[in-house]
């Protein structure tokens, strides 16, 4: 559909991806990170020798592996990460092991991006699995922020401003293309770890900031520690002529948010939140930033999988706390501390679909691959696009 606006002239609505309904595994989508098909052979997930084989695999490539894990992994996995962390922690653990030849990245397609971005040039970044993408990085595509971008450009002319003054901050969670986005317009990278200092540096280079692609993580951070108001922030909706705002509106605005989300933290509710403490009256309730606002509200903390993990290995012994993240990583927690009650805030299971696509069969299947020396599922970022990402990365490796 093409509709003429006030603000630009001509928006050509982005069109829905074609295999909006592809099964994982069973296609591929060169548009988005759904639905890649594992190239090789797999282990069946019943052999035996699983873990043997995995170990074995692991010590005869020694020094020349580095496997990463992400938090949210499954435990099978994680039991093999040489580290494991956040999205900001691996970010850096990535770039700090220049000598391993191959980096096997446990976790989903862009920590993968930006870890090929971060390491050396003779260093090969893995996937264990392609089909292991994030739904919300696919909530912003390159087509849709450029013309995001046209649209604020335009608005900055007609009121004889400069465009300089929107700086955009990319939540992690965005393929490279968007990072490299973000890189050629002055902005930074930011995870749930730095956001907050993300945007005030942010704020010190411009006047106006373009958050993407969670709508969440960027208000969560302005209002609670920011102090913004809700109304300092505008909702720009892809699919609609100007982001589905006035003029006055995307003018006026301090931030302006991307109307992508979490879907595994977009399912905890307020509800939730009364639940819990109507079950366990003195219940400390811990949720990721990811959450919806009106749920973080509720909380009693606030922060990333690495902060919570913190948190409650500071907690004393006999505390009881409920989390609003993903259920591997809450499972885990549990298991840590058996001092502490800790339960999964939401009544029904919630794992991260496409983080759980690897598992045990596909990383023997990827570290035997190259013990025999073939690389697979290898990621790789275009020189100029990795050029403009790494501007933006190093950006938020060098946050103050
Ligand atoms: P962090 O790793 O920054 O806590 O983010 C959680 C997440 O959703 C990763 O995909
Ligand atoms: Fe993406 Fe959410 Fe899964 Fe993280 S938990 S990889 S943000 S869908």
């Amino acid at each position: 559909m093409t509709v003429t606006t006030e603000a630009e002239g001509v928006f050509a609505e982005p069109s829905a991806t074609p295999l909006a309904l592809l099964l994982l595994g069973q296609a591929a989508d060169p548009h988005s990170e759904r639905g890649v098909e594992c190239p090789g052979d797999l282990p069946a997930p019943s052999d035996p020798d699983l873990v043997q084989r995995a170990a074995a695999a692991k010590a005869a490539l020694g020094e020349r592996v580095f496997v990463l894990g992400h938090h949210y992994q499954r435990d099978e996995v994680v039991q093999f990460a040489d580290v494991t962390g956040d999205s900001f922690k691996l970010a850096r653990d990535a770039a700090a092991r220049p000598q391993a030849e191959y980096v096997v990245f446990c976790g989903v397609h862009f920590m993968a991006e930006s870890a090929d971005i971060l390491t050396g040039p003779d260093q090969q970044v893995v996937l264990p699995d392609l089909a292991a993408g994030c739904s919300m990085a696919d909530m912003a595509t390159a087509e849709q922020v450029e013309q995001c971008w046209d649209t604020l450009t335009a608005l900055a002319e007609r009121d004889g401003r400069g465009i300089e003054r929107v700086i955009p901050v990319s939540y992690m969670n965005s393929s490279a293309d968007i990072k490299a986005f973000t890189g050629r317009h002055g902005g930074t990278i930011c995870t749930s770890s730095n956001a907050e200092r993300a945007l005030r540096w942010a704020y010190e280079q411009g006047e106006q900031v373009l958050f993407l692609p969670d709508q969440h993580l960027g208000r969560n951070t302005a209002i609670r520690q920011l102090g913004f108001a809700p109304s300092d922030c505008v909702l720009y909706n892809p699919y609609k002529p100007n982001g589905g705002l006035t003029d006055a509106q995307l003018r006026e605005a301090k931030l302006i948010l991307w109307r992508g989300h979490c879907s595994v933290h977009g399912r905890f509710t307020e509800q939730c939140v009364d639940e819990v403490r109507e079950l366990i009256p003195d219940v400390n309730v811990l949720v990721h930033p990811e959450c919806r606002h009106e749920v973080v509200q509720k909380a009693d903390y606030v922060g990333s999988t690495e902060y919570i993990i913190k948190t409650l290995e500071a907690a004393a012994p006999g505390t009881a706390w409920a989390i609003g993240t993903e259920l591997n990583l809450v499972r885990r927690l549990a298991d840590a501390h058996p001092d502490k009650r800790i339960v999964f805030l939401d009544k029904s299971v919630c794992y991260c679909s496409t983080m759980n696509r690897i598992d045990l069969p596909h990383l023997v299947w990827t570290l035997e691959s190259l013990v025999a020396g073939k690389v697979v599922n290898r990621i790789t970022v275009d020189p100029e696009t990795a050029r403009y990402s790494r501007l933006a990365l190093e950006q938020m490796l060098a946050l103050p």
